[in-house]
């Protein structure tokens, strides 16, 4: 493009409404107009412009929600009025008495009730129409600046709908949360991972907020809902419930269930109406919130030293119910971890028949006394996963039976240890089918061994069929394994088994993470491999030795040791290293990344090397390889006798390259030589 401003805006105004308008489609409407990838492709373009061309970001461009620059702590923000919490009631009969505590200094008061969201409280304050500062709540006096974290909530305004001049300045006040269908996602994403579980959303929320990296932040896709305007007279509002309908239609998620309400019978009503309904929401609602309507009636009640006297929490009562226990299994997740779980007579529980519990570990399950036979109470845990709460003691008639841990994993028999200071006892099987299916799309994965197209669900089908035993077994598949996998033809066959082949010729340290080794992430790999040339040297070496890196504590230590001493593993290693899998450390480790982020599209055959070995140096370099050419594509490298991609790449004034200066490009042009 070229440099002239007027068109850069103009270019950069069209992205902008156009990302907004695609996002309001997602997130309002739930009806996308394009595909994910489309979208990130105008996102792409809008960031690099952006990049290219800073003086022309602006502070509410929709490229703000994917986050900025790692922080390395944060600030201290002073609340101002503080951030109170509220008194909370559990009963009709309370909420009849803080009526007539109110009665008692007031008259003529109305009440706004709303839904009680189980989040986290923040405030968003706004400078010049955009937001400024963001802040967790803390202590309620001060609390962490979180600002580009918050930027991140897609339902949050960046800039106010407003021209209103005494809105140029002000602070709202709401919660942040995770929708249950969110925190599901999340939480099946860190079970791949071997990260362990949130265990609510609320829980979720916070540990989200609370990331160092606005692009992590941003996603986990939280949400806000605003429930209050600081000092709200200021702007001449009289009532909560004109001060929601403001906000509302200043562009703020106002969360759309309140009411009005002319006495507190009437507050009770709506509160039990909501108390049956909640589990139909999409989000976590653990109460009410009930508050006097009328500003003048809430400044003359005020408040206590913890709470306004003008409002107060009618919580919940955690959804429980009585059944028997009627066994307790062993479950294997992917990663290995034993969780025990009751099996129970099927009970009606907030909406959905509940047959199973966790018990989530031994300690747990012994500090309840949990016996198989037991009548027990369960409650839906932050309203999602069923959990066994009580054992009824009373109950017991001598037959139950006390449950023990399995000493050899129920799947696959292998040795279950559990490391002290640990709650969780694992699996240390490499071959266990359990866990397969986990361990291939982590060997798999881009910062592991990068075998594109081996997606979660032909991993899937491959464990289904029984096809592998391990990861190691990948490299015996054939054309005819492959091909008649589901959605699978010859073609695609051909080209999953070179990038598996290709694979074989990873660097060191994308095996060492590709192992799975827990504790053992992609920085850890990379240090090992600073400090030892071979997969045998990193075998050898002891415990003590291993924890004296820099930035590998004793804990991954051992378990790197423990790792290799299994005899599976060892197995499994003989395997790789027969398949011919690379394990020693590569030499030209400095020009790594030459080609970070840039996007390739090869079009012709090229003299030097095939297509899937130049991709590979491409991937290795840091690069990324596309099979279309768009606006966004980088470089169009060209050999003999191209396709239609080359003239479309003149048609959009890329950059294209010849064999000789992709070779240039890459520190190769003397010939072909190995690269990585
Ligand atoms: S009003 C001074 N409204 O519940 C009054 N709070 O203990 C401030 N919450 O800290 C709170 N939904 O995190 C209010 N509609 C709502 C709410 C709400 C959730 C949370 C908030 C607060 C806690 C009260």
């Amino acid at each position: 493009m070229s440099d002239n401003p007027e068109k850069i805006k103009s270019k950069l105004e069209k992205l902008r409404k156009e990302i907004n308008f695609h996002n309001l489609h997602y997130y309002k409407d739930n009806k996308p107009e394009i595909s994910d990838f489309d979208f990130d492709i105008l996102m792409k373009e809008l960031i690099t412009l952006e990049e290219k061309y800073p003086v022309y970001k602006t502070p509410d461009s929709p490229s703000v929600r994917v986050g900025g620059e790692p922080v390395k702590g944060f600030e201290t923000i002073k609340h101002e009025p503080p951030m109170l919490s509220l008194d909370n009631t559990y009963s009709p009969n309370e909420l009849r008495e803080f009526d007539a505590r109110v009665a008692k200094i007031t008259t003529e008061y109305s009440y706004v009730v709303e839904l009680k969201i189980d989040g986290l409280a923040v405030a968003a304050r706004y400078e010049n129409f955009l937001l400024s500062v963001g802040a967790t709540r803390g202590d309620g006096e001060k609390g962490d600046a979180i600002t580009e974290n918050l930027k991140t909530i897609h339902n949050l305004p960046l800039r106010v709908e407003t021209t209103e001049t005494k809105f140029k300045k002000f602070e709202v006040r709401g919660e942040v949360y995770l929708s249950n269908k969110q925190f599901e996602i999340i939480n099946t994403e860190r079970e791949e991972l071997g990260e362990p579980f949130f265990v609510n959303p609320r829980n979720a929320a916070a540990g989200s907020l609370r990331l160092l990296d606005p692009k992590l932040v941003s996603k986990r896709k939280l949400n806000m809902f605003v429930y209050l305007l600081v000092a709200p007279e200021k702007y001449g509002l009289k009532t909560q419930f004109e001060t929601l309908t403001k906000l509302k239609a200043m562009g703020f998620p106002v969360n759309d269930k309140f009411q009005k309400c002319g006495s507190i019978e009437e507050v009770i009503k709506f509160c039990n109406a909501w108390e049956e309904k909640r589990h139909k929401l999409e989000y976590a609602v653990d109460g009410m919130v009930i508050k006097v309507n009328e500003f003048a009636k809430q400044d003359i009640l005020g408040f206590t030293a913890k709470s306004p006297r003008w409002a107060i929490a009618y919580k919940f009562k955690a959804a429980q119910a009585k059944t028997k226990v009627l066994d307790i299994t062993v479950q294997v997740g992917r990663t290995g971890a034993l969780t025990p779980v009751a099996e129970l007579a099927p009970v009606f529980l907030a909406g959905t028949t509940v047959r199973r519990a966790t018990l989530h570990n031994e300690d747990d399950l012994n500090r309840k006394g949990v016996r198989i036979g037991d009548s027990v109470l369960v409650e839906k845990a932050g309203e999602i996963i069923p959990e066994v709460v009580k054992v009824l003691e009373e109950e017991r008639t001598g037959k139950e039976k006390k449950f023990k841990m399995p000493t050899e994993c129920p799947v696959c028999k292998g040795l279950v240890v559990r490391k002290s200071g640990e709650a969780i006892s694992r699996c240390e099987n490499l071959k266990c089918s359990a866990q397969l299916e986990g361990r291939l799309l982590h060997f798999s994965s881009r910062d592991a061994m990068n075998i594109e197209g081996l997606g979660k669900a032909l991993v899937k089908q491959i464990v289904e069929l029984k096809m592998i035993k391990d990861y190691a077994d990948l490299y015996t598949l054939t054309i005819f394994d492959v091909a008649n996998l589901d959605r699978m033809g010859n073609k695609s066959a051909d080209n999953l088994l070179k990038e598996i082949a290709i694979s074989k010729d990873r660097d060191l340290q994308n095996l060492v993470y590709a192992l799975g080794i827990r504790n053992v992430g992609s920085r850890t790999a990379e240090l090992l491999c600073e400090n030892y040339a071979t997969l045998d040297e990193i075998i050898n070496a002891k415990k003590e030795e291993i924890s004296k890196i820099h930035e590998i504590g004793p804990v991954a230590a051992e378990y790197i040791t423990e790792f290799f001493k299994n005899k599976q593993t060892k197995e499994v290693i003989e395997k790789l290293a027969v398949a011919g899998v690379n394990t020693k450390r590569k030499q030209q480790t400095q020009i790594k990344n030459i080609l970070k982020g840039a996007s390739f599209v090869f079009t012709g055959e090229m003299e030097n090397y095939s297509r899937p070995e130049a991709k590979n140096i491409v991937k290795t370099l840091g690069g990324k390889v596309s099979e279309s050419v768009s606006k966004v594509t980088d470089y169009v490298v060209v050999g003999s006798a191209p396709g239609s991609k080359y003239e479309k790449a003149k048609k959009l004034g890329l950059k294209i390259l010849n064999e000789n200066e992709f070779l240039a490009l890459i520190g190769k042009d003397k010939g072909k030589s190995k690269l990585v």
